[in-house]
């Protein structure tokens, strides 16, 4: 029994396809990648509307949809990045916390960081 040069039992135009496939698979990660890039590029005040922050703290951060929630303008940075941190992870858990953890997973630790930046900067 004799094999073909190629040795395999592919058919023909079978390298093509897999040619394709694997160019398909280069421009989704190109795509994926611009779309991170963009949101790695967004900043913080992008980030509290895209992210719905608005909707629970007010636009402007004083302003929470029910009294309960916290009025978080003009806080230190750093504190509302540790706050919003330990709500993500579970460190801080409370009364309220279910309903800001449940933002938290759509969020990563350097939006955080640039969202309490934001929060800081605005009016308290
Ligand atoms: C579904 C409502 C809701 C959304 C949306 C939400 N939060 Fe919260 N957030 C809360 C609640 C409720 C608390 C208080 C949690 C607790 O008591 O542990 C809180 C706490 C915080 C705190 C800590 C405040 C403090 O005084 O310790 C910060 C900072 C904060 N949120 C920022 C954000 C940012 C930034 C976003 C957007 C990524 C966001 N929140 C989205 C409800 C929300």
């Amino acid at each position: 029994m004799t094999r073909g040069k190629s040795g395999g039992s592919q058919p023909p135009g079978a390298s093509y396809l897999k040619e394709k496939a694997v160019r398909a698979g280069y421009i989704a990660v190109i795509v994926v990648g611009a779309l991170m890039a963009s949101t790695a590029l967004a900043d913080g005040a992008s980030l509290f509307k895209e992210r719905t922050c608005w909707s629970c703290h007010g636009k402007d951060g004083k302003h929470p949809l029910i009294p309960d929630y916290p009025r978080i303008a003009g806080q230190g940075a750093a504190y509302a990045e540790r706050q919003m941190l330990d709500i993500k992870s579970g460190a801080r858990s409370n009364g309220n916390s279910a309903a800001m953890k449940g933002v938290m997973v759509i969020v990563t630790d350097e939006e955080i960081k640039l969202l309490a930046q934001y929060v800081s900067t605005l009016d308290p």
